[in-house]
């Protein structure tokens, strides 16, 4: 098992990261088992988070996945809430105050920011990834290309 140092507040080394996660999931493929690992280390190594996790594409809606945090909602229709709307558009969701977002669902009412990157699987999108903080405007561009891409990591080292 790898030893986990926590980043220090907001200033993730994302190539450290990448390393990390590429080592932690290398032995294993399964999906179930990689989802909870990956949120996991989400949640121990990205600073200020409340939630981490994912939402799985089911029909026309996501339905809640492995994930760390407080008890979740389950279902979420495509065009709903901000991890809707990343399902719905295929964009990632950078949300500096869901408070201002048009119909984001209060899970967790200490959520203040959230970032939500759809997950896609031979062009196909298989699930959402999704972060929540507490502090207003948590995720800058930085982190949004750096969790871009250990989503990616994630992705190519995982049977999704
Ligand atoms: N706030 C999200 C719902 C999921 S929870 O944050 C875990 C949204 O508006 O999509």
């Amino acid at each position: 098992m790898i030893e986990l140092q926590p980043s220090e507040q907001g200033h993730e080394d994302y190539p450290f990261l990448v390393m990390q996660l590429q080592s932690l999931l290398a032995d294993e493929r399964d999906f179930i088992a990689n989802a909870a690992q990956f949120s996991a280390f989400l949640f121990q190594q990205i600073s200020d988070l409340n939630w981490a996790g994912f939402y799985l594409a089911k029909g026309d809606e996501l339905v809640l996945g492995p994930f760390q945090g407080n008890v979740a909602c389950v279902r979420i229709p495509f065009g709903r809430g901000v991890c809707g709307a990343a399902a719905a558009t295929g964009k990632t969701q950078r949300v500096e105050d869901v408070h201002a977002f048009a119909g984001h669902i209060a899970c967790d009412s200490a959520s203040n920011s959230e970032l939500v990157v759809p997950l896609f699987k031979d062009g196909r999108l298989f699930a959402v990834l999704d972060l929540d903080s507490p502090s207003l405007g948590r995720f800058s561009v930085a982190d949004q290309a750096g969790i871009e891409r250990l989503a990616e990591v994630f992705v190519e080292l995982t049977d999704c």
